[in-house]
């Protein structure tokens, strides 16, 4: 309905899987297209993309409720609750894994599924993109949404097209604290990029363009470690992009996954390895649980309708950005259990590390070294700023 705006929600979870934490069994989508089905024959969503990246079940739709519409998110709940059904039938591993609470209580977000939602008047022709990424965390997406928004040389438009040369806002959330701060690009990049240097707890959560307050981009932020404070699973991310007419070109946004960046997650959610930009059919995670990957799937919406995807980065021009994150992975991999490629002691809270320093408590002996170490914890840990 013109004039009307249309709700984009993409809510995923991990709700079992084929082969350990390898790839969605295609009954389970089938269950969750079925109840998703039903909620448009109803009326309640305009219409509905089912997918999967790795061992994530992905519910694409769009809908006229706006966003954290507790009807929308019963239904994508419920959605999971029947996929986990059927994944406990074929005795999938993990199922259930995601979906933390037993009962439902108006929002998902909390409970465990990932959520990325926004709500705009479509333009004449409203190109979107949904990026699904498996293995990482929502902090992955940070460098390349800040280089599609706010680098001129990923983002040609920003210099070339006037309607994006003022720039855009990023909002940035803090995840530990729950907190959110608007900082605009290009005005306060080095502000930006001292938050967003820091993905496991800087998270780029939506992007604005300057000059109507357009939204632009929106990612999933949950982090399952910190809602159940303990491992339980990594907080595989989604996120969407509008692209094209006074937003970044289809191409400009899909430059920035050209660079296979180090990310968080991988195996046992605690390595750094590349993130690979890969199409359905490799959407899924076989080398150490990984290496983490990432799905682009480009959508026209119209009318309310998704019409599509095209699978974007089943491209041969992203064979050597694959390639190039072959020889990361060789070279992340030979380091084994050392830092870098595990992750640093703050992010290993959630695993076993706690309980073998309690168990090493008391074998640690006092030791002079003749000074007494100042230390300041760091940011990371504490949340605590220091002089
Ligand atoms: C990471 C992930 C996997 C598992 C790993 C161990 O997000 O899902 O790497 O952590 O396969 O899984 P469990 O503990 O279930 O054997
Ligand atoms: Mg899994
Ligand atoms: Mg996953």
């Amino acid at each position: 309905m013109p004039g009307e705006k249309v709700t984009l929600s993409v809510i995923k979870a991990d709700i079992g899987s084929l082969a350990g934490h390898h790839k969605v069994h295609p009954d389970t989508m089938l269950a969750a297209s079925r109840v998703l089905a039903e909620a448009k024959k109803k009326g309640i969503i305009k219409s509905f993309y089912v997918t999967h990246v790795g061992d994530d079940l992905q519910l694409i739709m769009t809908h006229y409720k706006g966003v954290d519409n507790p009807e929308i998110h019963e239904l994508a709940w419920n959605a999971f609750k029947e996929a986990t059904k059927v994944a406990k039938e074929l005795g999938l591993y993990a199922a259930g894994q995601d979906l933390l609470s037993d009962a439902f209580s108006g929002n998902v977000r909390g409970l465990g599924p990932g959520v990325a939602e926004m709500e705009f008047v479509e333009r004449p022709s409203e190109p979107v993109i949904v990026f699904m990424a498996d293995k990482t965390e929502p902090g992955a997406f940070n460098l390349p949404l800040y280089k599609i928004f706010a680098d001129p040389f990923n983002t040609a438009g920003l210099v070339i097209d006037p309607r994006m040369h003022d720039g855009f806002i990023f909002e940035i959330l803090d995840v530990f604290e729950g907190k959110v701060v608007q900082l605009k690009a290009p005005e306060e990049l080095y502000d930006i990029l001292a938050l967003i240097g820091t993905p496991s707890r800087y998270v780029i959560k939506r992007v604005y363009r300057k000059n109507d307050n357009e939204i632009a981009a929106v990612v999933s932020s949950e982090r399952l470690n910190l809602i159940a404070g303990k491992y339980v699973g990594k907080d595989d991310p989604v996120a969407v992009v509008r692209a094209q007419s006074g937003f970044p070109a289809v191409g400009e946004v899909l430059e920035a996954f050209s660079f296979p960046h180090l990310v968080a997650g991988w195996m046992r959610g605690s390595h750094h390895g590349p993130l690979m930009p890969v199409g359905l059919k490799d959407a899924k995670m076989t080398r150490f649980d990984g290496p983490p990957r990432v799905v682009g799937l480009g959508f026209q919406i119209h009318n309310g309708e998704l019409v599509g995807p095209a699978d974007l980065f089943d491209d041969p021009a992203f064979d050597e950005t694959r390639r190039l994150a072959q020889i990361i992975t060789d070279y992340m991999r030979r380091h084994g259990p050392f830092m870098p490629h595990r992750l640093g002691p703050e992010e290993m809270e959630y695993t076993t590390l706690p309980q073998v320093l309690k168990r090493l408590h008391d074998r640690f002996k006092p030791y002079e070294m003749g000074y007494k170490p100042v230390i300041k914890h760091s940011e990371e840990l504490s949340g605590e700023v220091h002089d």
